[in-house]
């Protein structure tokens, strides 16, 4: 034991995705139909415990350092503010993880105080237009007012820095760029723009409607001077500064700019399985592992063995490109 998490591209391992849930509460219509999908059966997820145990083996063994809490929606999650507080409690070689959220932002106003209380550092809230009525056909619910509170209440809380998660559509909220950035600075959230990636649960992608970074940065450089500042570390993100301000806006251009090459992430869904990418075609079954009784050893093994498979990347843009075989909101955003 002992070691980071290494592929055999060299790339270590430090970031874990965990995804608490693959439902939602709302029905994006870039994610999933209006219907909703098969959620997972209860018994499938793992339990508070379980899902602790494995970040546990992470953080002593692994070398994990970064925790990041995804769904579905995960302020769905029953009793969260208490698995927020054993995460946080869990002691690594270099001290405990950091603790992040990415949530739609709906009920956050009611738990971002409690989050902050039981240790959760900072998170990002998904908003891709601040026009009510657009909301609601994106959305297909009408819940712009919660998210908006729920935003306040994060920084009110000291979750620091909030981070807003966009993703343009081209013809639906493509026209909005400029005035999410105002938004996000007027407020003190940090605003980012994601390119569309091919993981929709209704295959419906379709690569001209995605807005590319390049154009992106078009619009908003026709309305400020933009500086660029680079990436921190490996993060997907791609930041600018707007000149004369500290006002910062990041683009993540999965598809157009790939960053798979710097890639530190691993994921664990809902259900247990462990994927050594987004669009891994494999899954390991940390679950049955669990609760077949095997010790830590024998699931260190399996999780590094799972990283050592793990792929270059992506080829969303090549014509040998296949889809994973759930969609994002099942793996974990
Ligand atoms: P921080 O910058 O540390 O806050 O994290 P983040 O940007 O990774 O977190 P967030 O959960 O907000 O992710 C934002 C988006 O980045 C996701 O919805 C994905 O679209 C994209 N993303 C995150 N991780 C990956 C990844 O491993 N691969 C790819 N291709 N995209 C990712
Ligand atoms: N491509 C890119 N981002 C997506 N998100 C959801 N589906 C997709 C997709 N197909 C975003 C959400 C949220 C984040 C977790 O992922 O809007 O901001
Ligand atoms: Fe990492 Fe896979 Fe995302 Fe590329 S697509 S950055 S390899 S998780």
């Amino acid at each position: 034991p002992g070691g980071p998490l290494v592929d055999r591209y060299g790339r270590i391992h430090t970031d874990l995705r965990i995804s608490l849930t693959d439902r939602c509460n709302l029905r994006c219509t870039y994610c999933m139909p209006a219907e909703g999908l098969n959620w997972l059966p209860r018994p499938e997820l793992l339990t508070d415990d379980e899902v602790v145990r494995l970040a546990g083996i992470a953080v002593h063994r692994l070398g994990i350092r970064n925790l990041r809490l995804t769904g579905g929606e995960p302020l769905l999650r029953r009793g969260l503010p208490g698995l927020v507080a054993a995460l946080t409690a869990l002691d690594g070689p270099d001290g405990g993880p950091e603790l992040s959220l990415t949530t739609n932002g709906i009920g956050l106003a009611r738990t971002a105080a409690d989050l902050k209380a039981a240790g959760l550092h900072r998170v990002n809230v998904s908003l891709d237009t601040l026009r009510p009525e657009r909301y609601a056909e994106i959305t297909r619910r009408d819940r712009l007012p919660d998210v908006l509170d729920g935003l306040a209440a994060a920084r009110a809380a000291g979750l620091d820095p909030v981070k807003v998660n966009a993703v343009p559509v081209r013809g639906v909220n493509d026209d909005e760029l400029r005035d999410l950035v105002a938004f996000a600075a007027e407020h003190g959230y940090r605003m980012r723009f994601i390119e569309s990636m091919p993981l929709d649960a209704q295959g419906a992608w379709d690569r001209t409607r995605m807005v590319t970074a390049d154009e992106i940065l078009a619009d908003l450089g026709g309305r400020w001077q933009l500086v660029p500042v680079g990436r921190h570390g490996n993060a997907p993100a791609e930041e600018w500064r707007i000149a004369g301000t500290d006002t910062v806006v990041g683009v993540i251009a999965s598809v157009t700019r790939p960053f798979c090459g710097g890639c530190d992430r691993v994921r664990l869904t809902a259900d247990g399985q462990l994927r050594n990418c987004l669009f891994a075609t494999e899954e390991s079954d940390l679950r049955a592992l669990l609760r077949g009784g095997a010790d830590d050893d024998r699931i260190e093994a399996a999780w590094r063995a799972t990283i050592a498979r793990k792929g270059p990347g992506h080829a969303i843009d090549t014509a040998g490109f296949v889809r994973p075989d759930r969609p994002m909101s099942a793996i974990g955003g």
